[in-house]
Formats: C-alpha cells, sequence, structure tokens
C-alpha cells in the first residue's frame, strides 16, 4: 500500500521521470520587494503561477505534484501577510476547483487543519470530497505543514492505539508510521525542487524524502515557468538513483 522506506529501494537507471515532485515555492517576497512592490503582490503572483506548472506535469510524465504554500512558522509573519496568504488559498479553491473537479485531479491539502479558520477548512474538505474519485492526476497542497509537526501528530496517534491495545510497541514498522502521516497512500517524493536560491529544506517532507532527488532553482517562484520545469524534470533524468546499493 505504502510506496516508502522498504519497498522500492530497486536501483533506477537514468531516463525516467519522477512520477512524483514536491516544490518548494518560495521567492514570493523577494520577488516583489525587488520590484518595490509589496510582498502580497508577490504572493498573488506565485498563486497565478500554480495553473501552469499543475498543467504542464502530466506532459512530463508527472503523476503526483506536492506542493509547500504555507509552513507551520509561517505564522511568524506579519498578521497582514497572514491574512492575506489565507485570502489566496480561498481564492485559489473557489476560482481553480471546479477546473480541477472536470480535468480529473486528485486534490489532497496535507498540514494541520485546526488552526485555519473554519471556512477555509470546509472548502479544503470540500474540494477533497469532489475530487476523491479523480485518477488523472493529483495534486498536494501543504498548508501549515511541518514535517515535525507531522512526525508528531502521527506518533500521538500510533501511541494512542498502542494504548487501546489495538497494536503493541513492537508490531510498529516504517509501513506504521507511513500510514498515520498525512501523506499516507501517497507515494514518497522523486524530486524536491527549491525556488529562490535558498539551499534548506525548511521542514518540508523530511520522513518521505530520505531518497528523494534535490534540485535547486535561482529564479523566484513568481518567475518560475513551464520551461524551467520540464528543464529540472530532464536533469532528474539523468541522475542515477542507488538507494544505498551498488550499481550494476
Ligand atoms: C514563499 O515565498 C511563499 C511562502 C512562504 C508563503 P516567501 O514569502 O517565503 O518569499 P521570500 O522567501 O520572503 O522571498
Ligand atoms: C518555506 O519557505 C515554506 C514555503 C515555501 C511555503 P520559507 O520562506 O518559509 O522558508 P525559510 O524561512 O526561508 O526557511
Ligand atoms: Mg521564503
Amino acid at each position: 500500500m505504502h510506496s516508502g522506506t522498504s519497498s522500492k529501494l530497486a536501483i533506477s537507471q537514468p531516463g525516467g521521470a519522477p512520477a512524483h515532485v514536491a516544490i518548494i515555492m518560495d521567492g514570493n517576497g523577494r520577488w516583489a520587494s525587488s520590484r518595490g512592490l509589496p510582498r502580497l503582490q508577490g504572493h498573488r503572483r506565485g498563486a497565478d503561477r500554480v495553473r501552469e506548472i499543475v498543467e504542464a506535469s502530466p506532459d512530463l510524465g508527472i503523476t503526483h505534484l506536492t506542493l509547500f504554500a504555507f509552513s507551520t512558522e509561517n505564522w511568524k509573519r506579519p498578521a497582514a501577510e497572514v491574512i492575506g496568504l489565507m485570502r489566496l488559498f480561498r481564492r485559489y479553491i473557489k476560482k481553480e476547483g471546479a477546473r480541477l473537479v472536470a480535468e480529473g485531479v486528485r486534490v489532497r491539502f496535507i498540514g494541520g487543519r485546526e488552526r485555519l479558520d473554519a471556512d477555509l477548512q470546509a472548502l479544503m474538505a470540500g474540494l477533497e470530497a469532489q475530487t476523491r474519485t479523480n485518477t488523472r492526476f493529483n495534486l498536494t497542497v501543504a498548508v501549515n505543514y511541518g514535517g515535525r509537526d507531522e512526525i508528531l501528530r502521527a506518533t500521538r496517534r500510533i501511541a494512542e492505539a498502542v494504548r487501546a491495545g489495538e497494536m503493541t510497541a513492537e508490531e510498529i514498522t516504517p509501513a506504521t508510521i507511513e500510514a498515520h502521516l498525512d501523506t499516507a497512500g501517497l507515494p514518497d517524493p522523486d524530486l524536491i525542487l527549491r525556488t529562490s536560491g535558498e539551499y534548506r529544506v525548511s521542514g518540508f517532507l523530511p520522513w518521505q524524502s530520505a531518497y528523494s532527488e534535490y534540485a535547486f532553482v535561482e529564479a523566484c517562484w513568481p518567475d518560475f515557468t513551464a520551461e524551467m520545469f520540464a528543464q529540472q524534470v530532464q536533469g532528474f533524468g539523468s541522475r542515477e538513483r542507488r538507494f544505498g546499493a551498488v550499481a550494476g
């Protein structure tokens, strides 16, 4: 059921497309500031980039795309920026929702929901329900997502199951952990891409990325084009993934 740790460690020869690409969409603020614009203008431009990247994905051989939209640490930002970002998430779901439903995209959200406004939670749950049976493409959006928070919430649920006598501590396997993460049922990312020239992970998918390839591009997210995306996907195709084994 899960594609994580143990089941998928065969050496992969160069040439294949990454089935699952995860993107840290960074640099909206700097894009705006360098043009003398307010940061929120950068977030708006950033939100506008999402459709092109989603639509380019299936043609590149990608079946799963995961986008990091808001981290558990992003609440530290000024209230006006946080409110503006939440408004953009609402607008995205309202504006793009019908198209995603019609195009056969299954939409999932990962991250802690309880801190989000009730109406936004309802919009998210509604789009997930409407797209549950879609199979053409898988879009996952990380909102209030932090890898440590995700592992902590999973650990608590597993501890509860042990306390309730549903399993013993010895029965916990990597598959148990994967089944309790927000990404349960999703394959691990093959390629994780970050825009804006920052070389860090910022808490994105720490469990799932154990054997992911990374790519970093200098362009800020509002400047990231489908052509740049295709170039990174092609670059992935020339890598040999050994998963700890020795190449034949
Ligand atoms: C990424 O752009 C979007 C979010 C984190 C919400 P930033 O807002 O982090 O832009 P920079 O990194 O400050 O330029
Ligand atoms: C990571 O970007 C989170 C998102 C892209 C949503 P940040 O801009 O928040 O990360 P740091 O602060 O540079 O590590
Ligand atoms: Mg940033």
